[in-house]
């Protein structure tokens, strides 16, 4: 069984100049233990598509939904709203970029993680702090009733995203969404971060979806790729297939983008002229043909679907045979 299944998801909001189409025509599945990672430049969607899932967005201003999100066969778009809160956090956690926003300034350590604990398994204090300790234990931190006693601001920013980690691990979820967890934080802790997360994928047997533009963090730890052009899906393959050949444009410009063994790194996408049109301003036909070296004709009159190339490989791309 599918653990999460999405089925032509749109996510439209609705702003000053009308409705926006963030996301659209997502389809894709994630099975129990499985570490899929969503890739694309910044502005694509992804964070726009885990929000959703969760459904975190206020739907009586914001945001409309289109198409389906399924959660262990349970449609979540058609939850009661007291039904999602029990599968935010009970079920499905998520981790930010950015820690220290996500923490209260206020509450220690303790406090926070035991607020979770206490609302998903209704556990005594006392029993509750064991517990927290031994999910910092769980996200690698040494000392952890000293670090139960602290307060947000006196953790380093490594600390402070284990913490997170810590908390949303608490619920023990069948499914962790980590939205860029690595981002502010320096190159040495990012790899131990990353470690951790598929750590405990393993040994929890807890689904991942990990959201990041860096394919190299990708090609060490998720076992399949989702990658997402202004709002859609252009590309799904498992990761070996999709480093080894890659059957969208889009995703060879991102795959030359990834640091060289000297560590440098273009910050502008290799090879790519341009850059991402604003959602107001969809091409018309295939959404990367502006910017693509081998678009033609049909390319532009003709958003192309996302197709399956192997059994196991699907794109977006009218050209998909010429790469
Ligand atoms: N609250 C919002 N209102 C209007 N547009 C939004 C909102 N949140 C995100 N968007 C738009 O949705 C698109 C996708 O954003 P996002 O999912 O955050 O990208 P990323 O792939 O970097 O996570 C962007 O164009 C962004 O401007
Ligand atoms: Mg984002």
């Amino acid at each position: 069984m599918e653990l999460l299944e999405l089925r032509e998801l749109s996510t439209s909001f609705k702003t000053e100049r009308g409705m926006v189409k963030a996301v659209e025509g997502l389809s894709f599945q994630v099975k129990g233990g499985e570490c899929i990672a969503l890739v694309g430049e910044s502005g694509c969607g992804k964070s726009v598509t885990m929000q959703s899932v969760l459904r975190l967005y206020d739907e009586k201003k914001l945001v409309t939904y289109g198409g389906e999100i399924y959660y262990r066969n349970r449609d979540i778009l058609g939850l009661p709203i007291q039904e999602m809160r029990k599968i935010r956090g009970g079920e499905i956690a998520m981790v930010f970029q950015d820690a220290l926003s996500s923490l209260d300034p206020v509450f220690t350590v303790e406090d926070q993680i035991t607020e979770s604990i206490r609302l998903h398994q209704g556990l005594s204090s006392r029993a509750a702090r064991e517990e927290a300790a031994e999910m910092l234990r769980f996200a690698g931190i040494n000392e952890p009733y000293r670090r139960l006693a602290q307060y947000p601001f006196e953790l380093s920013g490594g600390m402070r995203q284990r913490v997170m980690i810590a908390i949303a691990l608490a619920c023990k979820p069948a499914l962790l969404i980590a939205d860029e967890p690595t981002n502010s934080l320096d190159v040495t802790i990012q790899a131990q971060i990353m470690d951790l997360i598929l750590n405990l994928n393993q040994k929890l047997n807890m689904a991942v979806i990990l959201i990041t533009h860096d394919l190299a963090i990708v090609a060490e730890t998720c076992s399949r790729v989702l990658v997402m052009y202004l709002g859609q899906i252009v590309e799904e393959a498992p990761v070996r297939d999709l480093f080894a050949h890659p059957r969208h444009p889009y995703t060879l410009a991102l795959l030359k983008s990834i640091p060289t063994i000297t560590g440098e790194r273009p910050d502008r996408l290799y090879s790519i002229k341009g850059s991402v049109p604003l959602l107001s301003q969809i091409p018309r036909g295939c959404r990367f043909a502006p910017r693509c070296p081998h678009a033609e004709g049909q390319c532009r009159k003709e958003n192309p679907p996302l197709v399956p190339v192997t059994e196991i490989h699907k794109s977006r791309c009218w050209r998909t045979a010429i790469l």
